[in-house]
């Protein structure tokens, strides 16, 4: 079944009082739209349209940058939201922007990242209305909106309409079930009915979830799909700042994991940070306090940490060592090579079996540029060595120990830095 999704991202966020836009907040390396718009991809929608307006010009550029090769990027289009505000507005704004055929659309929130495209097939699998609605409970549904039933009927109550926190009764507010803000709608439904919503509430807004009462009183009530609690924090919205660090621990669970599920060894999940889009190969130990960062490569029966620092864009060979208080940047380290402490490595090529010297640091930015470095196999750097890139160390090269290389060092050779240990005998306090 085809279809057309809307993401609604033009709220302004005010609840995490960051100057950052609420959806290019990051869980585990991606932000919260890039997220959504993952999952609606992978759905194969026909297009996905992205209702913007404050701080637009940067989310969209973040969204064009992040996805610019995906092939699927040609599907995502932009809308931004007129002066009124409101989901039902933003909906309004997002169709606009549609093929005149699409029939079924799916709307998601820029603000509920954890969704998942398997619950959301199941909302397009349930029986046919002009309204799906996507539900859960909490125990503290504090801030959502909450789900009205028919008190009636025994059997299935059919929804009746959806009241905001800040519109609810006392009755109403003790309401577990809320609306996750995610629907499939019949376009032809949506198109009628959004044309009969009125801002007559607390906030003045536009409410998307108006259409609820409006398909009751239609006598084609939404059909809703209840999404069990061990499941709920996919549809947890980020409002604030707590509920960003709560889905972030969530997520980190799961991608932690995923990797020992594949054979990696985490010895303390709790103090293990990894980010998105890292391999891991298999019998590698992970040390507690690392922070492993997301495009990071690493091999089988290697060791990271504890507490070292993987930033972006590094493949990390077999049996190779990463260890304590160690940072690196855009390295490859071949097979069992080794950096075991405290040092910086950032931008080189470093062969097999080479080992980096304790405190060695690799001074790869000029102020201006930063420059590469290459070392060779078997290597032996000395501690506390500085290498200042470009430089190119070749193999079987020794260096002393708190050596300056600077240029090329040519393969068997020593390298030392003129600076001797002198003594001065019977140095006393009447000498300083
Ligand atoms: C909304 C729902 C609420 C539901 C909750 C689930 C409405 C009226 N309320 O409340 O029932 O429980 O989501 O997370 O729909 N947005 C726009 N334009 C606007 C306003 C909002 O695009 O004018 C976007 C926001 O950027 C956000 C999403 O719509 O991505 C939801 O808006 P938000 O203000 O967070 O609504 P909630 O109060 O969370
Ligand atoms: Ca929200």
């Amino acid at each position: 079944m085809t279809h057309s999704t809307i993401i609604l991202a033009a709220g302004k966020g005010t609840r995490t009082k960051t100057k950052t836009p609420k959806v290019l907040l990051e869980i585990c390396g991606y932000t919260l739209i890039q997220r959504v718009i993952n999952t609606a991809l992978e759905l194969n929608p026909d297009e996905i349209v992205i209702v913007l307006k404050h701080e637009a010009d940067e989310i969209r550029e973040h969204i064009e940058k992040t996805f610019s090769k995906n092939p699927n990027i040609k599907k995502i289009k932009f809308a931004i939201q007129s002066d009124i505000p409101g989901t039902a507005e933003a909906v309004k704004n997002g169709l606009s922007e549609l093929q005149p055929d699409a029939e079924n659309i799916l709307v998601l929130s820029g603000d509920v990242p954890l969704i998942s495209k398997e619950t959301i097939q199941n909302l397009f699998d349930i029986n046919y209305s002009p309204v799906k609605l996507l539900t859960t409970n909490y125990d503290n549904p504090f801030g959502y909106g909450r789900v009205l039933r028919e008190n009636n009927v025994a059997d299935k109550p059919v929804p009746v309409k959806i009241v905001e926190q800040k519109d609810a009764t006392p009755d109403q507010l003790k309401i577990k079930e809320i609306n996750t803000g995610i629907y499939v709608f019949n376009k032809d439904f949506l198109k009628e009915n959004l044309e009969n919503i009125d801002t007559n509430n607390s906030q003045g807004e536009l409410y998307l979830t108006d259409l609820i009462e409006l398909a009751y009183q239609n006598n084609s009530p939404a059909e809703i799909l209840n999404l069990e609690s061990n499941k709920s924090y996919e549809v947890e919205g980020v409002n604030d700042l707590v509920q960003l660090a709560n889905l972030s621990k969530i997520r980190q669970i799961q991608i932690n994991e995923m990797h020992m599920r594949c054979g990696v060894l985490i010895t303390d999940q709790t103090r293990t940070y990894i980010e998105e889009d890292v391999q891991i190969g298999a019998d590698t130990k992970i040390l507690p306090d690392c922070y492993i960062m997301k495009n990071n490569k690493i091999g089988s029966n290697s060791m990271i940490g504890p507490m070292s620092y993987i930033r972006p864009n590094n493949i990390i060979g077999d049996n190779a060592k990463i260890g304590a208080y160690v940072e690196v940047k855009s390295i490859e380290l071949g097979d069992g090579s080794k950096v075991p402490h405290l040092s910086y490595v950032g931008d080189a090529t470093i062969g097999e079996n080479t080992n980096i010297g304790a405190a060695s640091i690799f001074a790869n930015y000029d102020g201006v540029n930063k420059h590469h470095t290459t070392v060779g196999s078997n290597v032996r750097i000395g501690s506390d060595t500085v290498i200042i890139a470009p430089s190119v160390i070749e193999d079987n090269v020794y260096s002393g120990a708190g050596t300056v290389i600077k240029g090329e060092v040519p393969k068997n050779s020593l390298v030392i830095s003129e600076n001797r240990m002198k003594i001065k005998e019977n140095w006393t306090k009447e000498n300083r």
